[in-house]
């Protein structure tokens, strides 16, 4: 059934008409309690989502629907392993890689030993890697590591092992994704070929940019004078493809397995966290699993009206489908999770960035908000200006916490108060005669422009610091607030088709532009901006 052919949608609908158009200053007047109250605790992470646009009744219907719609049930399908990628007739037990005592579920013996196991060779390289017992082809040891991946082998864990950059014990991880070879020239000129490491990580080792990136990596090394032996020394794979990794050349015993119900974007709390744990050490690891293990259980335990994610998921499903928002707004005050946004990119918007429901019906509203962001305080001298005054309604998640992991305190103490401040201009906004007030009679030609029309909702993740267990707290709750909102819309959250087109025709239209080569390719533009491009190359035939 459609979602708004239920009647817990009419009451959504109709309770929209009532409450959409309240300004947040007058939810506040209503109900003085709101601030302490719309909140809910995980650990010593708070996620305080007063200031948006909901009372308690919306949350009480929101969470209604959301039963109607199958949430639990859907979530136990996803727990038990059931293959709710259904287009590609695969499980999505990410979950289970981060419940070491499979308490939540969804493997067998069999598959829980293997996962162990690759654990345990992981745990025993980062050793062998971080003690100096591995050595490059030449004897000495490894003073950088390169991952060569691209999408989910490389956003995850480059957020991470930047997010953690304060826990780093071992080698500096650089992370080359971009087939775009400045990506890999700029990286490696700086770096000592005997004594970097590659870790070549795809989960489907067919991916063109990451075998070209991987490919010149070698060709980089045995340039240097190491002899084809030493490919062993310097490179190891992470993959569920061992026979594409034995067809690159890199031996299976180098190489570190995952499985086909880990997706792509849900990955680096695999092996694909082989880098994070290089760079800080497998305990930190451990620890952001656990903590990611903790948002687990309360996703699978916590009623829906107190569940974190299915908050998360069902606030944005309201924005967009009864307020028209297209778009959100990630802000994390905190320079450490930079590359938080790009990463939630990828994950929300691959996943649920669809038109077609699981039975390939056209979805009956619009689906996955544009997901963009940067750390504060640098947003707010770039685009911030449209959040507070532009034409749409853009919600926004503030991330910060109280303890820093720097010694500069004067700093964050006013990294929270601009926090604080960004979040409190949005939802009250300055009135007219605010603004009036303020500027005197002469200045009555600027009311307009200095008006704020508040009203604009966000949600703040308050956190004691960013550890290890506290970032995987965070990841876990985007990752299950996608799950819920693929479930609300309908739509398989765990496939990624749109990426294929552009894969094919990239592939079709490469050799084309090899020097010498005919241009073949059938669409009029394309052929003329490669017979530009070989023009302006000197290569016009
Ligand atoms: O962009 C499509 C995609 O398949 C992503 O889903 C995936 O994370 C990325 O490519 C990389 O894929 P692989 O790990 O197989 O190289």
């Amino acid at each position: 059934m459609r979602p708004d052919e239920l009647p817990e949608y009419a009451a959504l609908a109709r309770h929209h008409a009532e409450i959409g158009a309240r300004h947040l200053r007058d939810l506040y007047a209503d109900d003085p309690d709101r601030a302490e109250q719309m909140a809910v605790w995980l650990d010593d992470l708070r996620f305080d989502y007063a200031r948006h646009r909901v009372t308690d009744e919306t949350v009480k219907l929101l969470a209604a629907f959301a039963r109607a719609r199958g949430v639990e049930d859907a979530r136990a399908a996803m727990l038990r392993g059931d293959a709710i990628n259904s287009t590609e007739g695969r499980a999505v037990l990410h979950t289970a890689l981060r419940d070491p005592d499979g308490a939540l579920g969804g493997l067998d013996d069999a598959a829980r030993a293997e996962v162990a196991e690759e654990r345990a060779r992981m745990a025993a390289f980062v050793e062998r890697v971080q003690q100096g017992e591995w050595l490059g082809h030449d004897g000495q040891s490894i003073s950088d590591v390169v991952n060569l991946g691209i999408g989910g082998s490389d956003l995850g864990p480059a957020m991470v092992t930047e997010a953690l950059a304060p826990d780093r014990r071992g080698p500096a991880v650089h992370f080359v994704s971009n087939v775009d070879g400045a990506h890999l020239h700029r990286t490696l000129h700086r770096l000592d070929p005997a004594r970097t490491l590659f870790v070549v990580a795809s989960k489907s080792f067919t991916t063109q940019e990451t075998l070209t990136n991987a490919r010149s990596a070698r060709r980089w090394l045995l340039a240097s004078g190491a002899g084809p032996r030493a490919v062993a020394k310097h490179f190891v794979a992470l993959s569920t493809n061992e026979e594409g990794v034995r067809a690159f050349g890199i031996d299976p015993a180098n190489m570190f397995r995952f499985w086909d119900w880990v997706g792509g974007r849900f990955s680096l709390w695999s092996v694909i966290g082989l880098p994070i744990a290089l760079a800080t050490s497998m305990q930190t690891f451990d620890e952001l699993c656990a903590g990611a293990h903790a948002v687990d259980v309360h996703f699978r335990d916590a009623p829906l009206e107190e569940n974190i994610p299915a908050l998360m998921a069902l606030l944005s499903w309201w924005y967009t489908e009864f307020f028209g928002v297209r778009a959100h707004a990630v802000l994390p005050y905190d320079q450490l999770l930079a590359r938080l946004p790009a990463y939630l990119q990828q994950a929300e918007m691959e996943s649920n960035g669809k038109r077609v429901t699981r039975d390939g019906a056209p979805v009956a509203g619009a689906t996955c908000p544009v997901i963009f962001g940067e750390p504060g305080t640098n947003g707010q001298h770039a685009f911030y200006q449209l959040l507070h005054q532009g034409t749409q309604i853009i919600p926004a998640d503030f991330l910060v916490a109280a303890e820093a992991r720097h010694p500069l305190d004067h700093h964050h103490r006013l990294l929270l108060a601009n926090c604080f401040a960004q979040a409190e201009a949005l939802a009250r906004g300055r009135t007219a005669d605010e603004v009036r007030a303020g500027l005197g009679k002469e200045g009555e030609g600027l009311v307009a422009h200095r008006t704020f029309p508040g009203n604009r909702p966000s949600s703040l993740f308050l956190y004691r610091r960013l550890d290890a267990a506290t970032l995987g707290k965070l990841i876990a709750l985007y990752e299950h607030k996608i799950f819920v909102q693929g479930v609300l819309w309908g739509v398989n959250s765990f496939d990624q088709w749109g990426v294929e087109l552009g894969k094919v025709l990239a592939k079709a239209i490469a050799p084309s532009l090899e020097p010498d080569a005919a241009v073949t390719v059938d669409d009029p533009s394309t052929a003329v901006a490669i017979d530009v491009v070989k023009a302006m190359r000197g290569e016009r035939r």
